[in-house]
C-alpha cells in the first residue's frame, strides 16, 4: 500500500519523522542513552572496546562511513568502515579489544553475512547487528543487536533504512563516547539532537517543492558531482548513489578537498555539482571548494545549514535547519533523496524497481 503516494520510495521518504521517533523510543531518557539497548553488559563492554571495525554493503556502508567519523571524534576510538565484499576477502588483523559491527537493512546481505561468519572466527570482542529485519540471519548470527525501526522497506533505492542506521549508530556513538571521556556538553548536545531529529527532518521535507523545481535542471545531464567533507562526505556519496540507481545518471562524490586534484577537471557548464554544506568546521574549506567550482563554470546547486548564509552566490541555494554535529547528517541526507526522486520521475524510470537491482542481495 503506497498510501497515496505514488511510489513506495516516496512514502518511505516521508514516512522519516515517524521511524526515526520508532527508533529512538525508548533508548534514551533523561538526557541520557540507555546503554542497556547493548545488552546487559553493555558498560564493560564498552569499556573494554579500544577499536571498531565496520563492515556493510552499499547504502548501509555509507552508514558506517559517518559513524567512523562519529565514533573517532566523540570516543577517541579508532574505527574502520568497509565494504563486505572486500573485508571478506582479505586478511584483516584484529587487535585485541576489538568490537565488530554489520549494518544491513535486510539481515541477508550474501557478503555482509559472510564477513561476519569469517569475523566469528577472528578474536573480536563481540559482534553487534545494527539491522532492521529482526529474523533475519545476521541478526540471528550476532551476539548483540541494535535494532532499526524503518518498518518494511519495499522501494530497491534504501532511504529510511539508511537514516534510522545512522540513529542506531548515533546511539551507540554517544554511549561509547560517554564511557571513553566524552565532554558533558558534547554528549548532552548529541542527546538533544537526536530528540530533536524527528521534528527537523519534517521541517527539512517541506523543501519536496523547491527540490521538484530543482530537479528539472538534471533531467537533460549525464553527470552529476557531489561534494562534502567530513561526515558529510559520505552523505554525498548515498546523494550520489541515490542518483545513479534510480535516475541513471552517472553521479560521483567526492570529499571536497579532492577537487584539485583530479575531478575538477570534469568541471565545465554541463557538470551541476552538489554540495552538502552544513555549518560545522569545515564550511569555509567548502565554501572555497565551491567558489572553484563556479569559477570553472560549473552549475552549482547547495544544501546550506540555516545560519552559514555567507559566500555563497548560487540561484539553486536550499537552507536547510540548523542542526549539529549528529543531527546533521540525516537532515541533510533528506533533499538528497527528494532530488534523486525528483529526477528520476522526471526522466520516467521504474523509480522502486530500478532496472539490474534487486532489494536484498542475497548471492554474492
Ligand atoms: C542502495 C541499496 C543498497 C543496499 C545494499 C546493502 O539504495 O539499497 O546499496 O544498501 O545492497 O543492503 P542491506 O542493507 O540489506 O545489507
Amino acid at each position: 500500500d503506497k498510501g497515496g503516494y505514488r511510489h513506495f520510495m516516496l512514502k518511505e521518504i516521508h514516512e522519516q519523522p515517524r521511524v526515526l521517533a520508532d527508533t529512538l523510543e525508548g533508548r534514551i531518557a533523561g538526557g541520557k542513552v540507555l546503554t542497556e539497548i547493548l545488552g546487559v553488559d553493555a558498560v564493560p563492554l564498552l569499556e573494554k572496546t579500544q577499536s571498531v571495525h565496520i563492515v556493510a554493503c552499499g547504502t548501509s556502508y555509507h552508514a558506517g562511513l559517518v559513524a567512523r567519523y562519529w565514533i573517532e571524534s566523540l570516543a577517541g576510538v579508532p574505527c574502520t568502515a568497509e565494504i563486505a565484499s572486500e573485508y571478506r576477502y582479505r586478511s584483516p588483523v584484529v587487535k585485541d579489544g576489538t568490537l565488530f559491527i554489520t549494518i544491513s537493512q535486510s539481515g541477508e546481505t550474501a557478503d555482509t553475512l559472510a564477513a561476519l561468519k569469517l569475523a566469528k572466527a577472528r578474536g573480536y570482542l563481540t559482534q553487534l547487528a545494527v539491522c532492521n529485519v529482526p529474523e533475519s540471519s545476521i541478526v540471528r548470527e550476532s551476539e548483540l543487536v541494535l535494532m532499526t525501526r524503518a518498518g518494511p522497506e519495499i522501494g530497491v533505492a534504501s532511504t529510511k533504512a539508511f537514516t534510522t542506521q545512522l540513529v542506531a549508530l548515533a546511539l551507540f556513538s554517544l554511549a561509547l563516547g560517554r564511557v571513553k571521556g566524552l565532554s558533558e556538553k558534547r554528549y548532552a548536545s548529541g542527546v538533544r539532537q537526536l530528540e530533536q531529529l524527528p521534528a527537523m527532518v519534517a521541517e527539512a521535507l517541506k523543501l519536496d517543492e523547491r527540490i521538484q523545481a530543482m530537479a528539472e535542471r538534471f533531467v537533460d545531464k549525464q553527470h552529476a558531482l557531489f561534494l562534502g567533507r567530513g561526515t558529510h562526505w559520505p552523505v554525498a556519496m548515498e546523494g550520489a548513489l541515490k542518483l545513479k540507481e534510480i535516475s541513471y545518471i552517472h553521479a560521483e562524490a567526492y570529499a571536497a578537498g579532492e577537487l584539485k586534484h583530479g575531478p575538477l577537471a570534469l568541471v565545465d557548464q554541463d557538470m551541476p555539482v552538489i554540495a552538502v554544506a552544513p555549518n560545522d568546521h569545515l564550511i569555509d574549506k567548502l565554501l572555497s571548494n565551491m567558489e572553484e567550482v563556479r569559477a570553472r563554470g560549473g552549475e552549482l546547486f547547495v544544501f546550506v545549514e540555516d545560519g552559514v548564509g555567507r559566500g555563497i552566490d548560487s540561484e539553486n541555494m536550499l537552507v536547510l535547519p540548523a542542526s549539529g554535529e549528529i543531527a546533521a547528517p540525516v537532515v541533510f541526507t533528506i533533499p538528497l533523496q527528494l532530488l534523486s526522486y525528483h529526477v528520476a520521475v522526471l526522466r520516467g524510470t521504474d523509480v522502486d524497481q530500478p532496472r539490474n537491482l534487486a532489494k536484498s542481495v542475497t548471492v554474492e
